[in-house]
């Protein structure tokens, strides 16, 4: 399972990428937003140092705007993922991009039609907004299952990116259900490594060792 990095944050990245854990990053125009930098600098930054697929979504919502801004933003770098909303004229968008050979990441998946439409149009990778899911009272989990099953049993290319993760048990359960990766922010991400009782382990382990050290004088 891959790890990609949910921000347009270079430092972020950075910490995170010194770990050998970034395989590649997904952004959104709230997250490029945030940074206050034009958007083209900043996925050419992120794609200076990340070897992985790095997202960037288009604005436009005409199947022809979306086209003309991927045209574009494929040419940024070598490992663009060109990131189209899933619509009517999204997945019209999808299906000329895949044609051309560009990288498309199909986003704001809310269902199994939506995602297996995706598939059919020919996305490289599908991104079901589990958090965001979760908080309509369902299971943005069980899409994920759902969708893996599906791309499984009609052998379907496109990757699942389980998306709007925002806690540790989403990032547990999308590996469990089978998504190919989790796209998770640069903030939730030490909680993937730090643990209570890891914490109380080496403080004890220290504690004795002063005691042993003493002994032994
Ligand atoms: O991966 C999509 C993400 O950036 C949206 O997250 O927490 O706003 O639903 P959230």
């Amino acid at each position: 399972m891959k790890f990609f990095l949910d921000t347009a944050n270079v430092d972020e990245i950075k910490r995170i990428d010194d770990l050998g854990l970034v395989d590649g990053v997904t952004t959104n125009p709230t997250l490029i937003s945030r940074e206050g930098r034009d958007f083209e600098e900043v996925i050419k930054d992120i794609c200076s140092f990340v070897k992985g697929p790095v997202s960037a979504e288009v604005i436009g919502l005409t199947s022809e705007e979306m086209v003309k801004e991927a045209r574009i933003i494929s040419k940024w770098a070598d490992n663009i993922v060109v990131k189209i909303p899933m619509t009517e004229e999204g997945l019209k968008a999808i299906k000329i991009l895949s044609q051309e050979g560009i990288k498309t990441n199909c986003t704001l998946i809310f269902s199994v039609a939506q995602g297996l439409l995706a598939m059919k149009a020919g996305a490289t990778y599908i991104s079901p907004f589990i958090g965001r899911i979760d908080d309509l009272g369902k299971s943005g989990i069980e899409l994920v299952e759902d969708l893996r099953y599906i791309i499984d049993m009609y052998n379907f290319k496109s990757e699942i990116i389980a998306a709007s993760v925002r806690t540790l048990a989403h990032v547990e359960e999308s590996a469990k259900a089978g998504a190919h990766i989790a796209t998770i922010p640069g903030t939730l991400f030490p909680k993937l490594w730090n643990h209570a009782l890891t914490d109380k382990g080496i403080n004890d382990f220290l504690s004795d060792w002063e005691k042993y050290k003493k002994s032994m004088k």
